[in-house]
């Protein structure tokens, strides 16, 4: 790593959403029209604007700056806790008076894979406003994350805010869409996963390294694509695709297992790595991530990224 102690770490500023996860653990997904019974119920904060901040800062970022907008209510308090606990600046985290904190149900099946169901409520209220009225958390940090949970004028104010300060852009395209028009050509690096590569290039056929090609010439200067139980892809500038294999784990739940991933790649990036090193990184911590239940309770601190990094 070309991060050690006593050197100065990353600032990692995050542009994204804040939820409550109401987690339920089922068998299968209900059909239409059916109840079934499932086996357990836990709530956790997530969000995938508020997982990255904070993977980013367990991944060893000097410092992490979250702007956001939780509701008044007591979700929202949870949430303004935790991020404090986990050492995440929440300076320019606007409290919604009108609108309550997001909510998330994600259903997390017995291999570990989930399907979620995001209502962004306060998330769906930020604006251009709020990113200009944090200007100077900009002008402060190394690299900018973001992701598509939030409302989009204030992910299109954020990513040009970004480039009028110079700063390294990394735009995790989840919630699965087509990108901004605003946006679009814009992100240093792309990162998505199989179902958000397919909806940015509908009808697209190819392999992986193809597609994360395609995304290299059509949107970014850096296309990752994040493949599961098949590891990583990314696309570089020079035309050249690196893929690293997957970190065999045994994983329970994959909620914020992506997020643990964006986290770290951001760090590792803005310490200098290369694009292999960071995406090795990032996939010891995502694959870290799902072998823990929750979704921010799941991401790993550097040490037991270091650790899984050395055994393979
Ligand atoms: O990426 C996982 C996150 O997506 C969950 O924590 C949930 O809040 C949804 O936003």
């Amino acid at each position: 790593m070309p991060y050690a102690e006593g050197m100065a770490g990353a600032k990692v500023l995050v542009v994204g959403s804040c939820m409550m996860d109401l987690v339920v653990r089922a068998p299968r997904h209900p059909r239409r029209g059916e109840t079934l019974f499932g086996h357990d119920f836990q709530t956790g904060v997530g969000g995938k604007g508020l997982n990255q901040a904070v993977a980013a800062r367990r991944a060893g970022a000097a410092s992490v700056e979250l702007i956001g907008r939780i509701g008044d209510d007591p979700f929202g308090a949870a949430i303004k806790a935790y991020l404090d606990e986990a050492g995440v600046g929440s300076t320019h985290l606007v409290i919604d008076h009108e609108t309550g904190t997001g909510v998330a149900v994600p259903i997390v099946y017995d291999d570990g894979g989930n399907t979620i169901l995001s209502i962004p409520r306060a998330n769906l209220a930020m604006t251009a406003a709020d990113i200009h009225a944090a200007g100077p958390a900009f002008g402060a940090a190394d690299i900018l994350l973001l992701q598509l949970e939030v409302a989009i004028d204030a992910v299109t104010a954020a990513v040009e805010l970004a480039r009028e300060c110079g700063l390294t852009t990394i735009l995790n395209a989840a919630p699965a869409a087509p990108l901004p028009a605003g946006v679009r050509g814009l992100p240093g690096v792309l990162i998505v996963n199989e179902l958000e590569a397919e909806a940015l290039l509908p009808g697209f056929v190819g392999d992986w390294a193809a597609k994360a090609m395609a995304l290299l010439e059509r949107e970014t200067g850096l296309a990752v694509i994040t493949l599961g139980e098949e590891g990583a892809v990314a696309a570089r500038a020079d035309g050249s695709v690196v893929h690293v294999p997957p970190f065999p784990v045994m994983a329970i739940d994959s909620v914020g297992a992506g997020d643990a991933f964006c986290g770290a790649f951001a760090v590792c990036l803005a310490e200098g790595a290369g694009v292999r090193e960071a995406l090795r990184f990032a996939s010891a911590a995502g694959a870290l991530a799902a072998t823990k239940a929750g979704a921010a309770a799941s991401l790993p601190i550097r040490a037991d990224i270091a650790r899984l990094l050395s055994i393979r």
